[in-house]
Order: C-alpha cells, then sequence, then structure tokens
C-alpha cells in the first residue's frame, strides 16, 4: 500500500478563489492587522506568506512591525487601536513572542470578535464547552478540512495528538472530542508515546522534532497529520519521516503542501468572517 498524499496546496487554493470572488463583491476589503515583534526568521516567513495570500485575495493587511525590545505597554497600545478602528476586521499577534513579553495578556486584550487567530479565552472557552466560538484557531481548522476529506465520520475514531501547544495541540484536541473522536493529547514528558500512536487510527505531529514519527510508530493504514515545519541541510522537512512511512499510512500529509497552506488560507477565512460579523451580514 501506498500512502494517499492529502494535497493541502490545491485545497488552499480552491478555498481562496472562493474568498477571492466573495470578496470582490463587498463594497469595501476586509482588513487584516498583524503584530510582529521582533525579527525572528520563521515568523517573518508566516507573515510574509499570510500578507501576500491576503493580497491576492484582495484583502487588506496592515502590519506592525515592532523591535525586538518593544515594551508590553507599547504591544497594548497597538491592540487597544486596533480593537478601536472600525476599519480593521481581524487582529493577530505573531508567536511567539519576545520572553519579556506577558503572551496571556496581550491575546486576553484582543476584541474576541477581531480575534481571527481564536487564541482568545471567550473562543477557546466556548470552544470547550462545545458551543460556538467566534473563531477557532487556523491551524486546528485546517488540520480537520483535511481529515474530514478522508474520513467523514469522525464518531469512534481513536486520535493521537503529538504536542499540546495553544496554537495547534489544545484547540484541535478540543474540535477532534467535539466531533465523538477518543482523544489522547501527548506532549515531551509523555511516557512510552509509541505505545500510545500505534494504536492511533489518526496521527497528528505538531512537536518541532525532524522525522521524529518512523514506521514501527504507526498503525497500518492510519491518516497522518504533519504540522512540522523544520529545517535540516537547508530543506524543510516535517515531524513525520515521510519517505520510512509512505508505505505503510492510508494518507499523510506533505511538508511542504499539506498544513502550512491550509493554516493560511483558514486565517483569511477567518478574517472574512470577522468582516460579515462586525457589518452584521
Ligand atoms: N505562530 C505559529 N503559528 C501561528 C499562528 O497560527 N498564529 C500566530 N499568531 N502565531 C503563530
Amino acid at each position: 500500500m501506498t500512502a494517499k498524499i492529502m494535497d493541502g496546496k490545491s485545497l488552499a487554493e480552491e478555498i481562496l478563489a472562493d474568498l477571492q470572488k466573495k470578496i470582490s463583491q463587498l463594497p469595501v476589503a476586509p482588513h487584516l492587522a498583524i503584530i510582529l515583534a521582533g525579527d525572528d526568521d520563521s515568523s517573518l516567513i508566516y507573515v510574509r506568506n499570510k500578507q501576500k495570500a491576503a493580497e491576492k485575495i484582495g484583502m487588506q493587511t496592515t502590519l506592525f512591525h515592532l523591535p525586538e525590545n518593544v515594551s508590553q505597554e507599547e504591544v497594548l497600545n497597538i491592540v487597544d487601536h486596533c480593537n478601536n478602528d472600525e476599519k480593521i476586521n481581524g487582529i493577530i499577534v505573531q508567536l511567539p513572542l519576545p520572553k519579556h513579553l506577558n503572551s496571556n495578556l496581550i491575546i486576553n486584550s484582543i476584541n474576541p470578535q477581531k480575534d481571527v487567530d481564536g487564541f482568545h479565552p471567550y473562543n477557546t472557552g466556548l470552544l470547550q464547552n462545545n458551543e460556538k466560538p467566534y473563531f477557532v484557531a487556523a491551524t486546528p481548522l485546517g488540520i480537520m478540512t483535511l481529515i474530514k476529506q478522508v474520513c467523514p465520520d469522525l464518531s469512534g475514531k481513536n486520535v493521537v495528538l503529538i504536542g499540546a501547544s495553544l496554537i495547534v495541540g489544545r484547540p484541535l484536541a478540543t474540535l477532534l472530542l467535539n466531533q465523538e473522536c477518543t482523544v489522547t493529547v501527548t506532549h515531551i514528558h509523555t511516557l512510552n508515546i509509541r505505545e500510545l500512536t500505534q494504536k492511533a487510527d489518526i496521527l497528528v505531529a505538531a512537536c518541532g522534532v525532524s522525522k521524529l514519527v518512523k514506521k514501527d510508530w504507526i498503525k497500518p493504514g492510519a491518516i497522518l497529520i504533519d504540522v512540522g515545519i523544520n529545517r535540516e541541510n537547508g530543506k524543510v522537512c516535517g515531524d513525520i519521516d515521510f519517505a520510512d512511512i509512505v508505505e505503510k499510512a492510508g494518507a499523510v500529509t506533505p511538508v511542504p503542501g499539506g498544513v502550512g497552506p491550509m493554516t493560511v488560507a483558514m486565517l483569511l477565512h477567518n478574517t472574512f468572517q470577522a468582516y460579515l460579523l462586525q457589518h452584521n451580514l
């Protein structure tokens, strides 16, 4: 058996083309504010990708690129400005922030109705209660869309996540639980992790360790989602050893071209939704 390759790039392009069409019918372009502190290489690439994709579909972005040593107060002032600017529909604070800044405090200061990353406790709390938040985090939303393509009925599926981050693991665990999956969230302190991953119908790797998942980690026919974007000898690779698992898995997302493009598409989907929400549409 050779695994089906789950083409996130093409699916993201379809979603973006649909958004472009809808945006062209609006009187004003939806507007995303991006707050970036410092010059982390990966963050600069991610932010550039988000801006480029937004531009391509007719969405406006404003980048607040702040120096590494920006004060907490200055960041909070910019969030406050974006909260009160009616022309701005969505706000994201690119993570990770420099260590001296309190990420929780900054995220908690975003208006939940503009929180297109879905990180505000109001939105994560509603998701946790299986109610409808204004926004769900983009990467988990993209992953759910990819999984549904190969596994439309998730009820009763055994899912194992590697990584318990605010950005991926935690919201994704909740989305899957809300879809009646049995979810195991593993992390750096988990013992005998392979014994858990070997039982997974669906395995999601979001830990940032190059090629961690090998064929002896997985169940035959499993659906594998690779969230890793690691750089090894100038090449990008995921958290899953693609070449090692490709003959054993049922389906796998490639890196690049899997989860990454879906994250961008879902962020812009959320920003479009924010525009509709704020215009009572
Ligand atoms: N850093 C890595 N992924 C993300 C994301 O989806 N949103 C934000 N704000 N920061 C990130």
